[in-house]
């Protein structure tokens, strides 16, 4: 597993056990257009350019977060300004270390305007792999998983984090039902790709 580069800062490990899962799955996929839902302080992004820029010639990832943190971090009161810097600081020194070009677009907005915005802007089919790890709420989930569905191309892959997380009793408040009803609604566009370990769920988007 590859270190974060040292004048980086990341204060959650959140992202510790989906290194092992992009490890095998992305160096195998090589996505050249990457679309992020939920980028915090940028861990993911990072480590999604410090695996694939040496596999390929140019990335193009784009990060959509509001920067005003979902429930869960508005009750912990996490200062979000500042997690907005670190993210802006994180991804300047991980692309200036990259082995290839990278184009970064940044879209500080709800999930749901800048998912329905990029479609608006004839981005339809148009990335290799998204990654949906935004809110948990399963309202916003669902609204999430099927406008990702309308982004990525066919034979792309989506990944939704926090597949079994919970905080509360009431099912709304948590991603699973949302990724189910996705799931099975969309059950002839999408097949699960196996062998991941279930707190995330990994589709291959095999029908337009
Ligand atoms: C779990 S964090 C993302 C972690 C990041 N992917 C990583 O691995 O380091 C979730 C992020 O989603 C953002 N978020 C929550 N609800 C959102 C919404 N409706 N639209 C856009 N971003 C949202 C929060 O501000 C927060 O930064």
């Amino acid at each position: 597993m590859t270190q974060a580069f040292s004048d980086q800062e990341f204060t959650t490990d959140w992202f510790r056990t989906t290194q092992l899962t992009w490890d095998k799955l992305l160096t195998q996929f090589k996505p050249q257009r990457i679309l992020e839902v939920g980028s915090y302080e940028g861990a993911s992004a990072c480590y999604a350019i410090k695996l694939l820029s040496g596999l390929v010639d140019h990335l193009e990832i784009h990060c959509i977060d509001t920067w005003t943190g979902g429930i869960e971090h508005q009750v912990e009161g996490i200062d979000m300004a500042a997690i907005e810097e670190r993210f802006k600081r994180n991804m300047a020194i991980e692309i200036d270390n990259a082995a290839c070009s990278v184009d970064l677009h940044i879209h500080k907005s709800t999930s749901a305007i800048a998912l329905a915005k990029l479609i608006a802007d004839g981005k339809t089919s148009y990335f290799d792999f998204a990654y949906v790890d935004g809110s948990h709420q399963a309202t916003d989930v669902l609204t999430d998983a099927v406008l990702s569905f309308q982004l990525v191309r066919h034979l792309g892959v989506i990944g939704y984090d926090d597949y079994l997380w919970k905080i509360d009793p009431d099912p709304l408040q948590a991603p699973k039902i949302a990724i189910d009803a996705f799931t099975n609604v969309f059950s002839q566009k999408v097949a699960v790709i196996p062998n991941i370990p279930l707190y995330q769920l990994y589709v291959s988007k095999i029908e337009d």
